[in-house]
């Protein structure tokens, strides 16, 4: 029988790969394992986070790809992480943590040169809310204070306003565009690492959408908005 929410919180619960970090906690100063995660994981390898996890296919699936790094999936909703942090518990997968907290905090979750790379998966675009989209210069300078320097992030979205709004920015702090493509399926980048989908992504998928990434290297300097237009992007 499915569970409901307070059986899978209650589940959650008893996972010691899975944290919480609350408001009530953090405004109070920073997580308990800020600066120390790697001795969580119990050795030096790298970490990468995905911000927005979901239900953690992207996590999930790039760790057990990759078991000579860590990873780390962040989401506020508990319910949804629930699907991922269980998939990590049935199958003992031992480099994977979900935090349940808001994105807004990572700064209070990771010190400074504590992870090596983020990937964002299908975000709300924030269609009315440029400030709000994860790629915004807030969000942008928060990810620098926790990425290492010159660290890396990873954009896989069905949104044209995001793919454009993210492209632009980046183009405009003259960040290192490793990969950029409009049309992933159809380029030479689905490899294995990028043909994961989640959730949201087969959705969009069966919608007929194109999926695009970008994949690019942040720098140290203070991070400004592209000048170009809400409008502009729009209209792309
Ligand atoms: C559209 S869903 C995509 C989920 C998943 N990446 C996927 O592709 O299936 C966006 C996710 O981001 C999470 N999210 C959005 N803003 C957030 C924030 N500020 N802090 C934490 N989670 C957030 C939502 O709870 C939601 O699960």
């Amino acid at each position: 029988m499915a569970k409901n929410k307070l059986q899978q919180f209650a589940e959650m619960d008893t996972f010691k790969h899975v944290f919480h970090a609350t408001y009530d906690v953090l405004k109070n100063g920073d997580y308990k394992l800020k600066g120390s995660w790697l001795n969580f994981f119990n050795n030096n390898n790298k970490i990468v986070a995905e911000l927005g996890c979901g239900k953690g296919e992207y996590t999930v699936g790039l760790a057990q790809q990759n078991t000579h790094n860590n990873y780390i999936g962040i989401d506020i909703k508990g319910a949804r992480m629930w699907r991922g942090a269980t998939t990590v518990n049935n199958l003992k997968i031992n480099n994977v943590a979900f935090i349940r907290t808001r994105i807004d905090f990572i700064e209070k979750i990771f010190a400074k040169n504590e992870l090596d790379e983020i990937w964002i998966t299908f975000p709300d675009p924030q269609k009315e809310k440029r400030r709000k989209r994860l790629t915004s210069p807030m969000f942008i300078t928060r990810y620098q204070n926790v990425l290492k320097p010159n660290g890396i992030i990873n954009l896989k979205t069905d949104s044209r306003l995001m793919y454009y709004y993210t492209l632009e920015l980046a183009k405009t702090n003259n960040f290192e565009i490793i990969i950029n493509t409009e049309d992933l399926y159809s380029s030479e980048y689905a490899n294995e690492k990028l043909s994961i989908k989640t959730f949201y992504e087969q959705m969009f998928l069966k919608e007929g959408k194109k999926i695009t990434y970008l994949k690019f290297r942040i720098n140290d300097k203070p991070v400004i908005d592209t000048p170009i237009s809400e409008e502009i992007i729009r209209g792309y």
